[in-house]
């Protein structure tokens, strides 16, 4: 079956998109062409660990179309990654050099990458040469503090053989704060080879039309936070009905039965739904009087209680409100 471009793929999201999330999202709603699982980290012992697996076992992605996230700057930890990666199934394997943690920049990984572009050229020409037996896409920032680094980077970037570029056009030095850098994301984007991809700050049905004219020819439309808002988002730009109230208290359900299950605990099911709420609540027509009593709640039945007024009574909006946008300070 031909794909149509670009594609609608889910952003990973640490603690958000994984397997749970994966599941009942694509059963209850779909419109996602693709899921990228949050990155996994890659250690020196060439195997990957129990937990890692059960988000990478292809059992738990059946049926879906899931791209798993390495993040390392080590060529020999990414080659074996990738490589038992392709013989479990999957067709390609994404390159993160955008996260911007404390954590993982202090490790030169992630957008700590980005701060050498001499060595991440290096470590992109040995693992494209490589026998992989699956196609190597890239998720990035555009640099560490600067805008003109993209000169740079994106020339190392389109020298190599990658299946996409996906761009978040932010620096590390942004984290998720200000309005995305969409100028810079356009000063290039004719110049390239690679299929390039763009995720950041898309909320609506409207904004992602509109990227999709903006831009023609892109390959793929990455969408994080505003599905976690509106988990329909996806369907409506396929043609596709609004969430209703129905769905969005069977999602939130169905995820919460997951997550107990999958952690054997209720409560730690509970802290995860918050964090879904978190975003959701954009999704209802003055929500946020109600975030604090949703939030506080300590049990599942104190947060049905909690969320029933929302759900129930408030208007569910046309499109999620990007409530979740953060100034400069
Ligand atoms: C809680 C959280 C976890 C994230 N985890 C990852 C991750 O594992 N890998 C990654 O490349 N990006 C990660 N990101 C970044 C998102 O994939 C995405 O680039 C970002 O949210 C901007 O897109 P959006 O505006 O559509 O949300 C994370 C973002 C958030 C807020």
């Amino acid at each position: 079956m031909s794909q149509k471009f670009p594609l609608l793929s889910v952003a990973p999201m640490e603690g958000l998109t994984g397997v749970v999330f994966r599941q009942v999202h694509s059963r209850l709603f779909g419109g996602a062409d693709v899921y990228y699982i949050p990155f996994v980290t890659p250690t020196i012992l060439p195997k990957f660990t129990e937990r890692q697996l059960r988000e990478l076992a292809p059992t738990v992605n059946a049926g879906l179309h899931v791209v798993p996230q390495l993040l390392t700057r080590r060529t020999e930890d990414f080659i074996w990654a990738a490589k038992t990666l392709g013989e479990m199934g999957y067709d390609e394997v994404n390159l993160n050099v955008g996260c911007p943690a404390g954590t993982v920049v202090a490790k030169g990984k992630g957008s700590g990458f980005l701060r050498t572009p001499a060595d991440l050229d290096h470590f992109l020409d040995t693992v494209c040469e490589a026998d992989l037996g699956v196609e190597i896409s890239v998720k990035t920032r555009l640099g560490w503090a600067d805008e003109s680094e993209f000169d740079l980077l994106s020339n190392v970037f389109d020298r190599h053989r990658l299946k996409t570029l996906i761009i978040h056009p932010r620096l590390k030095s942004d984290q998720y704060k200000g309005q995305v850098r969409t100028h810079v994301f356009e000063k290039y984007y004719d110049g390239f080879n690679v299929p390039i991809g763009y995720n950041g700050d898309l909320t609506t049905v409207a904004d992602i039309v509109a990227t999709k004219e903006r831009f023609g020819g892109l390959q793929q439309i990455m969408v994080g936070r505003a599905l976690m808002a509106d988990p329909a988002l996806f369907r409506k730009v396929k043609g596709g009905p609004s969430a209703s109230r129905e769905e969005i208290v069977g999602f939130t359900r169905e995820l919460f039965e997951s997550y107990a299950r999958a952690f054997d605990s209720r409560k730690n099911a509970l802290m995860r739904i918050k964090e879904y709420w978190f975003y959701q609540l954009n999704l209802f027509e003055g929500a946020q009087a109600y975030a604090k009593n949703l939030f506080k709640s300590k049990t599942p039945e104190a947060f049905d209680e909690a969320l029933r007024p929302i759900v129930e009574e408030l208007p569910i909006r046309t499109d999620a409100y990007f409530g979740w946008f953060k100034p400069i300070d």
